[in-house]
C-alpha cells in the first residue's frame, strides 16, 4: 500500500499522507490540503470523512460487523450485560470481578436526584416531550455538581471516574421522573437493593400501594436493548458530543447535547417513528403491500422508517439479535399474536425481495424491531427515544473522554463551500422594492 496519494491540481502534485486503523480502514490525510494548495474537501453530510481517531467501536457495515473495544458484539449480547458493557466503553477493558463491584457501588451511590430538582419538574408544560426534558436535566446537572463541570477538560478529568457513574446512574432516574412527571404521578426513589434494569423499571411503573416486581424477561429485554445501543461509532449524536466536548465544556453539557441530536426521527426518534408508521399501516386496513409502493417514492416523509443505515450497506447485526431475543420475551410476556409485529414482519420480507430496497442496500436496522420490544414490556411511546439515549450513554462519555484527553486536539470546526450573494452595497430601508 503506497505510503502517500498524490493529489493533481493546477498541474501541481500534491503529496497526501495515508493513514491506516487497526482493522485496515484507509484514509487520505488531508489535513494540510488547504494551507497547501487553497483548497477544502466538500463532503456534506460527513459520508467520506473521518473526523477522528477512536479505539472504541469498530464497523465495518459492508458485512454487518460491530464491535466495542475489539469485542463482537454477537459475544456481548450473549454473555455481558449493559453494566458491564458501559465499563468496557468507557474504560477500555472488561472489568475485573473488583473494578465491577466498585462501579456498582458507585452507580447505586449516585442514583438519587437531589431533592429541589423536583421542582424543575414542576416548571415543564405537563405534556412536555421527554426528550426535552432529559436534555435539560442532564444540562442542569451539572450546576449540582460545579466542581465536575469546570469546562477545563485537566481537572474534570481529575474526576471523571464519578461524573461516569453519576451520569449512567441519574439518567435513568431522570428519564424515569420525566414519565411520572408526564402521567402527574408521584416518583419513586431508586432502590439500593435492585439491578440497573429492575430498578429503572421500579421508578417507572411502582405505585405507592404496589411495588412493580420486573419479570427476569423483561428486564433481560431491557438489558440487551441497551446493551446493544451502547455505541455506535460516529454517528449524528456522539459527533454532537464530539463537537460540543471540543470547545472545552464539560461532561453534563456535551451529553444533553447528545440527547438533542439523538431526537431526530432519522436518527434516535425512528423506533419512535417506526411504531407510529405501523400502527398507521394497521388502522389503514392495510397488509404493508401499499405502505411499500409509497416508500418507493423517495419522499422524505414517506420513508420505511427503520430500515436504511449510513454505514450498514448489510443487514445490521443488531436488528438480527434483537429481533431473535424479541421472540422469547413476547413468549415470556404471554402475548402470542401482535398484529403489528406481522405488519412488521411482513415489510421486512416484502423489502427484502424489492429491487428498491435491494439495490440502495436499504435492511432493517435496529429501530426496526426495537420500538416493538419496548412496547411489549410497557414502555410509553414517547419514551422509546429516551431509552435509546439510556443506553448510548457510555458511547458518548467514551467519545467525550476521548476527546477530552487528547492533548492535541482542535476544536472541530468545518469549512463551507459559500454560495450565497457576492459583495453588495447596504440599501437604505425606503429604496427597497
Ligand atoms: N425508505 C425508503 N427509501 C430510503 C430509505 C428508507 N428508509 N432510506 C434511504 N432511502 C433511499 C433514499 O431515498 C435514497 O434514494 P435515491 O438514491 O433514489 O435518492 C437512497 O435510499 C439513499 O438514501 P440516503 O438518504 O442518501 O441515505 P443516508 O445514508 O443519508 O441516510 C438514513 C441513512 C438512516 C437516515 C436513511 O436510510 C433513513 O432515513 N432511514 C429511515 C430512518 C431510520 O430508520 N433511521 C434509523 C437509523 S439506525 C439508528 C441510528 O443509528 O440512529
Amino acid at each position: 500500500m503506497p505510503a502517500k496519494a498524490t493529489l493533481k491540481l493546477e498541474n501541481k502534485d500534491v503529496q497526501l499522507p495515508i493513514i491506516i486503523g487497526t482493522e485496515g480502514e484507509r484514509a487520505v490525510d488531508i489535513r494540510n490540503l488547504r494551507n497547501e494548495t487553497g483548497y477544502v474537501c466538500y463532503d456534506e453530510g460527513f459520508g467520506n470523512t473521518g473526523s477522528c481517531e477512536s479505539a472504541i467501536t469498530f464497523i465495518d457495515g459492508e458485512v454487518g460487523i460491530l464491535r466495542y473495544r475489539g469485542y463482537p458484539i454477537e459475544q456481548l449480547a450473549e454473555h455481558s450485560s449493559f453494566i458491564e458493557t458501559a465499563y468496557l466503553i468507557i474504560n477500555g477493558e472488561l472489568p475485573t470481578p473488583a473494578q465491577r463491584k466498585r462501579f456498582s457501588q458507585l452507580l447505586t451511590e449516585n442514583a438519587p436526584i437531589h431533592s429541589s430538582t423536583e421542582h424543575l419538574y414542576e416548571g415543564f408544560p405537563w405534556d412536555a416531550h421527554p426528550m426535552a426534558i432529559l436534555s435539560a436535566m442532564l444540562n442542569s446537572l451539572g450546576c449540582y455538581y460545579p466542581h465536575l463541570a469546570t469546562n477545563d477538560h485537566q481537572r474534570d478529568l481529575q474526576n471523571f471516574e464519578e461524573t461516569a457513574a453519576i451520569i449512567i446512574s441519574k439518567v435513568r432516574t431522570i428519564a424515569a421522573y420525566s414519565y411520572r412527571a408526564s402521567r402527574g404521578l408521584p416518583y419513586n426513589y431508586p432502590r439500593r437493593d435492585l439491578p440497573y434494569c429492575e430498578n429503572f423499571l421500579h421508578m417507572m411503573f411502582s405505585t405507592p400501594f404496589e411495588p412493580y416486581i420486573a419479570l427476569p424477561e423483561v428486564a433481560q429485554a431491557l438489558n440487551l436493548f441497551l446493551l446493544l445501543h451502547a455505541d455506535h461509532e460516529q454517528n449524528c449524536s456522539t459527533s454532537t458530543v464530539r463537537t460540543v466536548a471540543s470547545s472545552g465544556a464539560n461532561l453534563f453539557a456535551s451529553t444533553a447535547a447528545g440527547v438533542c441530536a439523538l431526537w431526530g426521527p432519522l436518527h434516535g426518534g425512528a423506533n419512535m417513528a417506526v411504531l407510529e408508521m405501523l400502527k398507521s399501516i394497521h388502522a389503514e386496513g392495510d397488509d404493508g403491500t401499499k405502505f411499500i409502493e409509497l416508500a418507493k417514492s423517495g419522499k422524505a416523509d414517506r420513508r420505511l422508517m427503520g430500515f436504511g443505515h449510513r454505514v450498514y450497506k448489510h443487514y445490521d447485526p443488531r436488528a438480527k439479535i434483537i429481533k431473535e431475543s424479541f421472540y422469547s420475551a413476547l413468549a415470556s410476556l404471554g402475548i402470542k399474536d401482535d398484529p403489528l409485529l406481522n405488519i412488521a414482519m411482513r415489510l421486512e420480507a416484502a423489502a427484502l425481495k424489492d429491487d428498491y430496497f435491494l439495490s440502495r442496500k436499504l435492511y432493517p436496522n435496529v429501530d426496526f424491531y426495537s420500538g416493538l420490544i419496548m412496547r411489549a414490556i410497557g414502555i410509553p411511546e414517547n419514551m422509546f427515544t429516551v431509552m435509546f439515549a439510556i443506553g448510548r450513554m457510555p458511547g458518548w462519555i467514551a467519545n467525550w473522554k476521548e476527546v477530552a484527553a487528547n492533548g492535541k486536539g482542535r476544536i472541530y470546526r468545518p469549512r463551507q463551500i459559500y454560495v450565497g450573494p457576492t459583495k453588495r452595497d447596504y440599501v437604505p430601508p425606503h429604496q427597497r422594492h
